[in-house]
């Protein structure tokens, strides 16, 4: 089968088509072949050695899968081949997506609805799993409650938008001004506030009407923690699930939470949960009847990973990049 790997780690030049045997499925797995990928920022990490894949070089990255089942493995016995499905948090600890072929734990899956294309459920895998673990399970989000969703036109955030509103909370999103100010909108945000503002704390009391924030969901922890401080209710929850360089509390900062008992959480959806499964079966109807939306930036052909990966650093994308496989 045809696979973008790496035989060493470093920028996205390192990325190779290459001809590698098809997977076969091991006990409780089964092979899916592969329509869409979902491309994501940590694929980028884990090309660059940041995050080493443990099983060693060369790796075939990628965490989001959509296709379906070619085979079922010993024991594997929830799917059948020829069932749609989707998948996150593969391409870390085993070969991913980036190929015509994956090999996926039977408990990772969900079943794709038939109203939802590879695409979007490629788009959505990670991005919804993220939020819905950020906000529902680490953030405990109840009705009522006023969150903030940070970075809310990317694709972890468009998807916090729309789960949030979900969960009936009172949902204040960043995104800068313009077309991102506008999809967030349209996905379900109460009030939007462009991220780059002089001074974000007040503009975000001003749009909550002066109510502070019960959860705050996080992709740029090292840039907006202290103002994620600022605007928390006293035992309020922050999920960190990004933070691109040191984060820094500083005195003032650090006491404001302290009063706050601001309780900070971390997760990843790669490495410390094994919940995806279950969370993308709750995320799938929602997905089917259309209360949530995959909105896809930009698709590539598989040949173009190099691309894509440049692509989804780059910022100013509007969801999520895919990559079409079969
Ligand atoms: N812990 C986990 O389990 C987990 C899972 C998934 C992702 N992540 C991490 O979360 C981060 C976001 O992932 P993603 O897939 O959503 O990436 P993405 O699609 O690139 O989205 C990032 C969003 O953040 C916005 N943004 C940039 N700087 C910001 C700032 N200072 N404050 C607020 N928003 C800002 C961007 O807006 P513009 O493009 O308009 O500038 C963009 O909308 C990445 O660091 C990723 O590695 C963590």
């Amino acid at each position: 089968m045809k696979a973008i790997r790496y035989h060493e780690h470093g920028d996205a030049d390192v990325l190779t088509m290459d001809d590698v045997l098809e997977p076969t499925p091991g006990p409780e797995e089964v092979t899916v072949r592969v329509h869409a990928a979902g491309v994501n920022p940590i694929d980028t990490y884990v090309r660059e050695g940041n995050v080493s894949p443990e099983d060693g070089l060369p790796h075939i990255g990628g965490a989001d899968v959509a296709g379906v089942v070619e085979e079922a493995g010993e024991g594997a016995d929830a799917f059948e081949p020829g069932d749609r499905v989707f998948a996150t948090g593969l391409g870390l600890f085993e070969p991913g997506t980036y190929a015509e072929y994956v090999s996926v734990s039977e408990s990772k899956l969900a079943p794709l609805p038939e109203s939802v294309s590879f695409e979007e459920g490629a788009a959505a895998a990670m991005a919804f799993a993220t939020a819905w673990r950020g906000l529902v399970t680490r953030g405990d989000l109840s009705v009522g409650d006023v969150c903030l969703v940070q970075g809310g036109s990317g694709g972890v955030g468009h998807a916090g938008v729309q789960i949030a509103r979900h969960a009936g909370a009172t949902v204040v999103a960043t995104a800068r001004e313009g077309e991102p100010a506008e999809m967030v909108r349209e996905l379900g945000a109460d009030a939007v506030v462009d991220y780059r503002a002089d001074d974000l704390p007040t503009e975000i009391r001003e749009a909550t009407g002066g109510d502070p924030v019960d959860v705050v969901l996080e992709p740029h922890a090292a840039s907006n923690l202290v103002d994620d401080l600022d605007v928390l209710v006293r035992s309020g929850r922050i999920t960190l699930i990004g933070e691109d360089e040191e984060i820094r509390i500083p005195p003032g900062a650090a006491m404001t939470g302290k009063i706050a008992d601001a309780d900070l959480r971390f997760m990843s959806i790669m490495a410390s949960t094994d919940d995806q499964g279950p969370i993308l079966r709750s995320v799938a109807p929602l997905l089917g009847d259309g209360t949530f939306e995959a909105r896809i930036a930009k698709t590539y052909p598989l040949s173009e990973a190099p691309a894509a990966q440049r692509d989804v650093l780059s910022g100013g994308t509007l969801g999520k990049i895919v990559l079409e496989v079969t």
